[in-house]
């Protein structure tokens, strides 16, 4: 099923997601939804945050078949190395706008895969990045925190002008 993504700046996206204490059916079914729901905007990665359900949940595909999802359940990183690595970002919660962020290039990540069984990868590059973008979503953090002040108000405001023509 198709879920309603949250727009900046509303603040239930600032909500911090709880860890997941059983992965059953609910979780499985809410992982679907998300990658539907993802490949439907069309996204490449999606943090159950986003839908506006507070669980430690995210999934992310890179593929350009949309044949690769990962689901990634109570997700852990650890910086590998400190080697910053900037890309321009986007957010299918903050539509239309794209921003160079700094992240850092290499992490460790340690998670619960959709059977409950825990695994650990090594990241680089946009799936590194990717991956630090969606925990931050778990956080109630997003990419504009990143930017100075002013930036971030004017995208707010263009945003908000956007949800006052829409309603
Ligand atoms: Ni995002």
């Amino acid at each position: 099923m198709i879920r309603d993504i949250l727009v900046y700046p509303d603040q239930r996206l600032r909500t911090v997601a709880k860890p997941v204490e059983k992965v059953d059916d609910s979780i499985r079914i809410l992982a679907d939804d998300m990658l539907e729901t993802m490949y439907d905007a069309p996204g490449i990665g999606l943090a159950a945050t986003q839908i506006n359900v507070h669980k430690r949940v995210l999934v992310i595909d890179l593929s350009e078949e949309q044949n690769d999802p990962l689901v990634f359940i109570n997700p852990e990183y650890e910086v590998l190395d400190g080697e910053p690595e900037e890309m321009q970002e986007g957010c299918l919660s903050i539509p239309g706008y794209y921003e160079k962020i700094t992240r850092v290039a290499h992490v460790r990540v340690k998670a619960l895969d959709r059977n409950g069984e825990p695994f650990e990868k090594d990241l680089t590059g946009l799936m590194a990045v990717c991956l630090q973008h969606e925990v931050d979503h778990l956080d109630g953090k997003l990419f504009v925190d990143y930017l100075s002040s002013l930036k971030r108000g004017r995208i707010r405001k263009k945003l908000e002008k956007q949800l006052r023509q829409e309603s």
